[in-house]
Protein backbone atom coordinates (compact mmCIF):
# COMPACT_ATOMS: atom_id res chain seq x y z
CA UNK A 1 0.00 0.00 0.00
CA UNK A 2 1.40 3.37 -0.90
CA UNK A 3 1.61 5.38 1.77
CA UNK A 4 0.54 9.41 1.86
CA UNK A 5 2.38 12.67 1.92
CA UNK A 6 0.77 15.75 3.25
CA UNK A 7 1.10 19.38 3.08
CA UNK A 8 2.80 19.86 6.54
CA UNK A 9 -0.41 22.94 7.30
CA UNK A 10 -2.53 19.79 7.73
CA UNK A 11 -0.63 17.55 9.91
CA UNK A 12 -1.89 17.14 13.28
CA UNK A 13 -0.37 17.80 16.86
CA UNK A 14 0.91 14.54 17.05
CA UNK A 15 1.96 14.16 13.34
CA UNK A 16 3.74 17.66 13.83
CA UNK A 17 5.20 15.89 17.34
CA UNK A 18 6.07 12.25 16.04
CA UNK A 19 8.07 13.79 12.53
CA UNK A 20 9.63 15.80 14.28
CA UNK A 21 10.66 13.07 16.95
CA UNK A 22 11.78 10.73 14.32
CA UNK A 23 14.13 13.49 12.68
CA UNK A 24 16.24 14.35 16.04
CA UNK A 25 16.45 10.52 16.48
CA UNK A 26 18.25 9.65 12.99
CA UNK A 27 20.59 12.75 13.63
CA UNK A 28 21.18 11.58 17.16
CA UNK A 29 22.41 8.12 15.53
CA UNK A 30 24.63 9.90 13.13
CA UNK A 31 22.49 9.04 10.26
CA UNK A 32 21.54 12.49 9.80
CA UNK A 33 24.83 13.56 9.33
CA UNK A 34 25.49 10.62 6.30
CA UNK A 35 22.33 12.07 4.60
CA UNK A 36 24.20 16.02 4.78
CA UNK A 37 27.44 14.39 3.30
CA UNK A 38 26.20 12.55 0.62
CA UNK A 39 24.28 16.09 -0.64
CA UNK A 40 27.42 17.98 0.18
CA UNK A 41 29.58 15.36 -2.13
CA UNK A 42 27.40 15.76 -4.95
CA UNK A 43 27.43 19.43 -5.03
CA UNK A 44 28.84 20.09 -8.01
CA UNK A 45 28.31 22.98 -10.73
CA UNK A 46 28.49 22.52 -14.48
CA UNK A 47 31.55 24.90 -14.41
CA UNK A 48 33.11 21.40 -13.12
CA UNK A 49 33.49 18.92 -15.82
CA UNK A 50 32.40 15.89 -13.81
CA UNK A 51 29.73 13.98 -14.11
CA UNK A 52 26.98 16.06 -12.27
CA UNK A 53 23.72 13.68 -11.02
CA UNK A 54 21.97 16.34 -7.88
CA UNK A 55 22.05 19.86 -9.57
CA UNK A 56 22.34 22.10 -12.64
CA UNK A 57 21.11 18.95 -14.73
CA UNK A 58 18.03 16.79 -15.93
CA UNK A 59 18.53 14.47 -12.68
CA UNK A 60 18.00 17.00 -10.47
CA UNK A 61 14.52 15.96 -9.92
CA UNK A 62 15.00 11.88 -9.72
CA UNK A 63 18.23 12.31 -7.84
CA UNK A 64 15.98 14.08 -4.88
CA UNK A 65 13.27 11.98 -5.50
CA UNK A 66 15.44 8.98 -4.39
CA UNK A 67 17.05 11.21 -2.12
CA UNK A 68 13.73 12.09 -0.40
CA UNK A 69 12.77 8.21 -0.19
CA UNK A 70 16.47 7.44 0.91
CA UNK A 71 15.55 9.64 4.48
CA UNK A 72 12.29 9.00 4.44
CA UNK A 73 13.25 4.89 4.95
CA UNK A 74 15.09 6.42 7.59
CA UNK A 75 12.77 8.07 9.16
CA UNK A 76 10.03 5.10 8.47
CA UNK A 77 12.50 2.95 10.30
CA UNK A 78 11.82 5.10 13.42
CA UNK A 79 8.33 5.39 13.33
CA UNK A 80 6.50 3.57 10.12
CA UNK A 81 3.60 6.50 10.56
CA UNK A 82 6.09 9.21 9.58
CA UNK A 83 6.34 10.44 5.93
CA UNK A 84 8.16 13.34 4.97
CA UNK A 85 5.45 16.72 4.66
CA UNK A 86 6.05 19.29 1.72
CA UNK A 87 5.77 22.66 2.49
CA UNK A 88 3.89 24.60 -0.07
CA UNK A 89 5.28 28.06 -0.33
CA UNK A 90 2.61 29.91 -2.75
CA UNK A 91 0.37 29.30 -0.15
CA UNK A 92 2.11 29.66 3.44
CA UNK A 93 4.46 32.64 2.46
CA UNK A 94 5.70 34.38 5.73
CA UNK A 95 7.80 33.66 8.71
CA UNK A 96 5.48 33.35 10.60
CA UNK A 97 3.40 30.86 9.21
CA UNK A 98 4.05 26.58 9.08
CA UNK A 99 6.60 25.44 8.43
CA UNK A 100 8.31 27.95 10.95
CA UNK A 101 6.26 27.45 13.87
CA UNK A 102 7.76 26.28 17.89
CA UNK A 103 6.40 22.65 17.15
CA UNK A 104 7.51 22.01 14.31
CA UNK A 105 10.79 23.67 12.46
CA UNK A 106 10.88 26.91 15.08
CA UNK A 107 11.63 30.59 13.58
CA UNK A 108 13.73 32.76 12.12
CA UNK A 109 17.48 32.73 13.13
CA UNK A 110 18.01 36.24 15.80
CA UNK A 111 19.50 39.11 14.01
CA UNK A 112 22.74 39.18 15.16
CA UNK A 113 24.24 35.28 14.06
CA UNK A 114 21.31 34.65 12.05
CA UNK A 115 20.98 31.80 14.99
CA UNK A 116 17.81 30.19 15.18
CA UNK A 117 16.95 30.13 18.79
CA UNK A 118 13.60 28.45 18.81
CA UNK A 119 11.90 25.28 18.29
CA UNK A 120 12.99 21.50 18.21
CA UNK A 121 16.16 22.53 16.43
CA UNK A 122 17.58 25.48 18.28
CA UNK A 123 21.05 24.95 19.48
CA UNK A 124 20.88 25.12 22.87
CA UNK A 125 17.84 22.30 22.88
CA UNK A 126 21.02 19.79 22.61
CA UNK A 127 19.87 18.21 19.88
CA UNK A 128 21.27 19.80 16.27
CA UNK A 129 24.78 20.18 16.28
CA UNK A 130 25.61 20.47 12.87
CA UNK A 131 28.71 18.49 12.13
CA UNK A 132 28.73 18.75 8.18
CA UNK A 133 28.87 22.25 7.87
CA UNK A 134 30.48 24.04 5.28
CA UNK A 135 31.53 26.63 7.51
CA UNK A 136 32.36 26.02 11.95
CA UNK A 137 29.21 27.06 12.75
CA UNK A 138 27.81 24.38 15.12
CA UNK A 139 23.96 26.18 15.20
CA UNK A 140 21.54 26.17 12.38
CA UNK A 141 21.26 29.29 10.66
CA UNK A 142 18.26 31.13 8.99
CA UNK A 143 17.11 34.83 7.55
CA UNK A 144 13.56 34.22 6.07
CA UNK A 145 12.64 36.92 3.97
CA UNK A 146 16.43 38.27 3.63
CA UNK A 147 16.53 41.49 6.30
CA UNK A 148 18.75 43.31 5.06
CA UNK A 149 17.31 43.01 1.21
CA UNK A 150 13.99 41.05 1.23
CA UNK A 151 13.01 39.13 -1.71
CA UNK A 152 9.73 37.35 -1.87
CA UNK A 153 8.77 33.20 -1.96
CA UNK A 154 7.18 31.99 -5.79
CA UNK A 155 4.35 32.66 -6.68
CA UNK A 156 1.53 29.80 -7.83
CA UNK A 157 2.39 31.99 -11.20
CA UNK A 158 5.56 31.04 -11.25
CA UNK A 159 4.96 27.53 -10.67
CA UNK A 160 2.87 27.18 -13.64
CA UNK A 161 5.34 29.04 -15.82
CA UNK A 162 7.61 25.86 -15.26
CA UNK A 163 4.75 23.50 -15.43
CA UNK A 164 3.07 24.73 -18.72
CA UNK A 165 6.86 23.64 -19.96
CA UNK A 166 5.91 20.42 -22.31
CA UNK A 167 9.29 19.51 -22.53
CA UNK A 168 11.00 18.07 -19.54
CA UNK A 169 14.68 19.73 -20.09
CA UNK A 170 16.59 20.59 -23.59
CA UNK A 171 20.10 20.61 -24.77
CA UNK A 172 22.95 22.01 -23.17
CA UNK A 173 21.44 20.42 -20.16
CA UNK A 174 22.58 22.98 -17.71
CA UNK A 175 22.13 25.85 -15.57
CA UNK A 176 21.98 28.21 -18.62
CA UNK A 177 18.57 26.92 -20.57
CA UNK A 178 15.70 28.88 -20.65
CA UNK A 179 13.49 26.54 -21.88
CA UNK A 180 12.59 23.17 -20.00
CA UNK A 181 10.32 22.06 -17.19
CA UNK A 182 13.41 20.99 -15.09
CA UNK A 183 15.12 24.15 -15.08
CA UNK A 184 12.23 26.73 -15.29
CA UNK A 185 11.91 24.49 -11.41
CA UNK A 186 15.28 24.00 -10.43
CA UNK A 187 15.48 27.97 -11.16
CA UNK A 188 18.67 28.90 -13.00
CA UNK A 189 17.69 32.05 -14.48
CA UNK A 190 19.60 35.42 -16.45
CA UNK A 191 21.03 37.88 -15.29
CA UNK A 192 21.91 38.99 -11.84
CA UNK A 193 21.19 38.82 -7.98
CA UNK A 194 17.38 38.37 -7.12
CA UNK A 195 15.51 38.28 -10.19
CA UNK A 196 17.24 35.74 -11.22
CA UNK A 197 16.54 33.18 -8.65
CA UNK A 198 13.19 30.99 -9.43
CA UNK A 199 10.83 28.54 -8.07
CA UNK A 200 13.38 25.84 -6.15
CA UNK A 201 16.46 28.28 -5.90
CA UNK A 202 14.49 31.21 -5.28
CA UNK A 203 13.26 29.21 -1.82
CA UNK A 204 16.60 28.33 -0.53
CA UNK A 205 17.57 32.19 -1.00
CA UNK A 206 14.52 33.49 0.84
CA UNK A 207 15.42 30.58 3.91
CA UNK A 208 18.83 31.77 3.94
CA UNK A 209 21.16 30.63 6.68
CA UNK A 210 22.77 27.30 5.80
CA UNK A 211 19.91 26.42 3.16
CA UNK A 212 22.26 29.01 0.84
CA UNK A 213 25.21 26.30 0.88
CA UNK A 214 25.84 22.47 -0.24
CA UNK A 215 25.37 21.88 3.48
CA UNK A 216 21.54 23.23 3.39
CA UNK A 217 20.23 19.61 4.39
CA UNK A 218 21.37 20.75 7.98
CA UNK A 219 17.77 23.05 7.62
CA UNK A 220 15.53 20.23 8.04
CA UNK A 221 12.82 22.68 5.78
CA UNK A 222 15.29 21.09 3.11
CA UNK A 223 13.18 17.79 2.84
CA UNK A 224 9.61 20.33 2.97
CA UNK A 225 10.85 21.94 0.19
CA UNK A 226 12.25 19.39 -2.15
CA UNK A 227 8.96 17.10 -1.15
CA UNK A 228 6.53 20.19 -2.95
CA UNK A 229 9.17 20.02 -5.93
CA UNK A 230 8.88 16.06 -6.12
CA UNK A 231 5.05 16.94 -5.83
CA UNK A 232 5.13 19.07 -8.97
CA UNK A 233 7.23 16.88 -11.11
CA UNK A 234 4.20 14.37 -9.96
CA UNK A 235 2.27 17.09 -11.62
CA UNK A 236 3.86 18.08 -15.08
CA UNK A 237 3.72 14.24 -15.56
CA UNK A 238 -0.29 14.16 -15.16
CA UNK A 239 -0.06 17.95 -17.59
CA UNK A 240 2.00 16.31 -20.78
CA UNK A 241 1.23 12.67 -20.59
CA UNK A 242 2.91 12.01 -23.61
CA UNK A 243 6.78 13.53 -22.31
CA UNK A 244 9.17 12.19 -20.66
CA UNK A 245 12.44 12.37 -18.61
CA UNK A 246 15.10 13.79 -21.31
CA UNK A 247 17.90 13.03 -22.43
CA UNK A 248 16.34 9.17 -23.67
CA UNK A 249 20.23 8.63 -24.56
CA UNK A 250 23.25 10.15 -23.49
CA UNK A 251 24.76 12.77 -25.51
CA UNK A 252 27.68 11.57 -27.82
CA UNK A 253 31.29 12.05 -27.92
CA UNK A 254 30.96 15.26 -29.46
CA UNK A 255 29.07 17.03 -27.08
CA UNK A 256 30.20 19.28 -24.36
CA UNK A 257 28.24 17.41 -21.83
CA UNK A 258 29.18 13.79 -22.95
CA UNK A 259 29.49 11.99 -19.52
CA UNK A 260 28.49 14.87 -17.49
CA UNK A 261 24.42 14.38 -17.35
CA UNK A 262 22.48 11.28 -16.58
CA UNK A 263 20.40 9.77 -19.52
CA UNK A 264 17.01 8.39 -18.54
CA UNK A 265 18.54 4.97 -18.51
CA UNK A 266 22.03 5.70 -17.23
CA UNK A 267 23.03 4.84 -13.33
CA UNK A 268 22.04 7.78 -11.06
CA UNK A 269 25.29 7.71 -8.44
CA UNK A 270 25.36 6.97 -5.29
CA UNK A 271 22.68 4.70 -6.40
CA UNK A 272 21.82 1.58 -8.11
CA UNK A 273 18.92 3.35 -9.66
CA UNK A 274 17.91 5.05 -13.19
CA UNK A 275 15.81 8.25 -14.16
CA UNK A 276 13.14 6.00 -15.68
CA UNK A 277 12.79 3.79 -12.80
CA UNK A 278 12.30 6.89 -11.09
CA UNK A 279 9.18 8.23 -12.76
CA UNK A 280 6.57 6.56 -11.48
CA UNK A 281 7.13 6.00 -7.50
CA UNK A 282 2.90 5.36 -7.10
CA UNK A 283 3.59 2.17 -5.77
CA UNK A 284 5.40 3.74 -2.40
CA UNK A 285 3.53 6.62 -1.80
CA UNK A 286 1.02 9.74 -3.37
CA UNK A 287 0.46 13.05 -2.42
CA UNK A 288 -2.64 14.54 -0.85
CU1 LIG B 1 20.16 19.46 -3.63
CU1 LIG C 1 17.43 22.36 -3.15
Amino acid sequence: MAYVRKDVSALTRGERRRFVKALLEIKRRGEYDEFVRVHVDHFIGDGDRRLRAAHMTPSFLPWHRQYLLDLERALRRVDASVTVPYWDWTKDRTARSVPWTADLLGGNGRSSDQQVTTGPFAYAEGHWTIREGVTDAKFLTRDLGRRRDPIDLPTGADVRWALDDPVYDVAPWNSTVGRGFRNKLEGWGAGHGSRSWHNHNRVHRWVGGVMLTGASVNDPVFWLHHAFLDLQWHRWQLRHREHRYLPASPPGRGSDQHRRIVARHERLPPWDVTPDELEDVSRIYRYA
